[in-house]
């Protein structure tokens, strides 16, 4: 019982800290439609239960193409536990490659 609280705690706290550090890229989607916003905030309630949105935009360069981001997230909504249906997919897809589109 002890245990269970304490590995809930820690879940929590790793989340939210999370989803702090993922708020440091809301600033970059300022510029972006409304639907490619809320398309970034769908990305985040999906990614983050599992790890920071740090692990994708710490290594932009491994997804320069479209193609490279479709990839990865139909890898990611394979995942065990990932709950992102194939329309989500499209929406997180067109999120993250807006913002790709910004650094060409
Ligand atoms: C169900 C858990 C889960 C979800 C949801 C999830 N990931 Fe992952 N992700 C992982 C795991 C586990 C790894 C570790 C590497 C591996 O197993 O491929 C990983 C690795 C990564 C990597 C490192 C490169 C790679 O291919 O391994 C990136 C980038 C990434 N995830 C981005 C995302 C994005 C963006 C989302 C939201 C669309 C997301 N992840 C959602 C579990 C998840």
């Amino acid at each position: 019982m002890r245990l269970a609280c304490l590995l809930c705690l820690a879940t929590l706290t790793v989340v939210s800290a999370c989803a702090a550090s993922a708020k440091k890229y809301d600033p970059e989607f300022t510029l972006a439609s409304e639907t490619v916003q809320e398309d970034w905030q769908l990305t985040k309630d999906k990614c983050l239960p599992c790890h920071g949105m740090d692990r994708y935009f710490n290594h932009l360069e491994l997804y320069s193409e479209r193609r490279d981001i479709e990839e990865l997230v139909r890898d990611m909504a394979r995942k065990r536990g990932a709950k992102i249906s194939d329309d989500e997919q499209v929406r997180i897809v067109n999120a993250l490659d807006w913002h790709r589109q910004q650094l060409e």
